[in-house]
């Protein structure tokens, strides 16, 4: 439904979808299913990606040759942005709030790999981040260049319109009747997409979206922005899009990018139960939360789930340099 939107492939084709059996032993669930958006040829993988395919579209279509980010300095946004620059042969320019820190590590070491020039702006909040960006690309524009800025929410978040689309061909053609979906809940475009997507297809699911940044009212405000930007960008409306969302407000915690007891738990349980990984910020609130979503029998053992890994893993180098006790809290 959406095939006619400009897209590149950043992809090379659909991420795994994969069982989850040890977990299923450990929880008594019948049917649990990881589909890894971690997983990807391009940049060590992300949700970004399916984001980034629709703005470099967009970047194409403007005639740009440079991309244009901004982030804090273990943004995933950033380094895949540096990585699709790098197969396309854009340029990239980063702008992190902060200071530089002595020894860069994680998606910063690989953002310096990438090729990607990088600028700290000093300690900036978020909007002016953001009004740094969009200066910079005027600065670049009245100097004869052609810089696109990456993250408009509506734009990125085409392509988890389409991520809904490639997740239930799979499960279907593993004769899987998928009735749950568990996802972080964030800035919204990975969030609004999927529900968008679910919605076009009429796909029979409960989208559970855990809480890891906003209270559910900002949330919720937030994608329902993005769900009206995706109904006049793709001309198709959503209907009644809201009521597959359920938003779980227990593993936020202390707040964003701050560890709990059981997110830290959940980081091990995952390597140590199916021998891949979770990050502090995003998919460890996530898989802990479906870890609560079990336990209370909210998803119930016969009905089948998916976490959804939106990636990330290499924020996680940088999160146990700055904080050694996350690896023997999970001890
Ligand atoms: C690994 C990971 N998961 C989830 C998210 C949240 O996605 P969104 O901003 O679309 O809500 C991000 C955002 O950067 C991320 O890096």
């Amino acid at each position: 439904m959406l095939e006619n939107l400009p897209r590149i492939d950043l992809l090379d084709g659909p991420t795994p979808f994969q069982r989850l059996r040890r977990l299923e032993a450990e929880t008594g669930h019948g049917a649990l299913w990881a589909k890894r958006d971690d997983v990807a040829a391009l940049g060590l993988g992300g949700n970004k990606l399916r984001s980034l395919e629709y703005w470099v579209a967009e970047a194409g279509q403007r005639g740009c040759d440079m991309l244009v980010v901004a982030g804090a300095p273990e943004s995933n946004q950033c380094r895949l942005t540096a990585a699709a620059a790098a197969r396309l042969g854009l340029e990239c320019l980063i702008l992190h709030g902060g200071n530089p820190p002595e020894s860069a590590v994680g998606n910063l070491m690989l953002n310096r790999l990438l090729g990607a020039e990088i600028r700290f702006l000093g300690p900036v909040d978020e909007d002016e981040r953001g009004r740094r960006a969009r200066t910079a690309v005027e600065e670049l524009t009245a100097a004869g260049r052609r810089p696109y800025l990456v993250g408009d929410p509506v734009v990125g978040a085409l392509g988890y319109a389409r991520a809904a689309g490639e997740l239930a061909r799979q499960a279907r053609s593993a004769g899987v009747a998928l009735r749950h979906v568990v996802l972080p809940g964030s800035m919204g475009p990975t969030e609004a997409g999927f529900l968008y997507g679910c919605a076009l297809l009429d796909l029979d699911l409960t989208v559970h979206l855990v809480s890891v940044e906003y209270q559910a009212d900002e949330l919720q405000a937030r994608i329902a922005g993005i769900v009206a930007g995706l109904e006049r960008r793709a001309g198709l409306p959503a209907g009644d899009w809201q009521r597959r969302m359920t938003i779980h407000m227990d593993q936020l915690g202390p707040g964003y990018g701050r560890p709990t007891p059981e997110s830290v738990a959940a980081v091990a349980t995952c390597a140590r139960l199916e021998g891949f990984f979770l990050e502090h910020t995003y998919t460890a609130k996530t898989f802990a939360g479906l870890l609560a979503l079990l336990d209370s029998g909210a998803i119930p053992a016969g009905e089948p789930a998916c976490f959804l890994h939106t990636g990330g893993v290499p924020a996680l180098f940088g999160q146990v340099a700055d904080q050694p006790g996350l690896v023997a809290a999970a001890r």
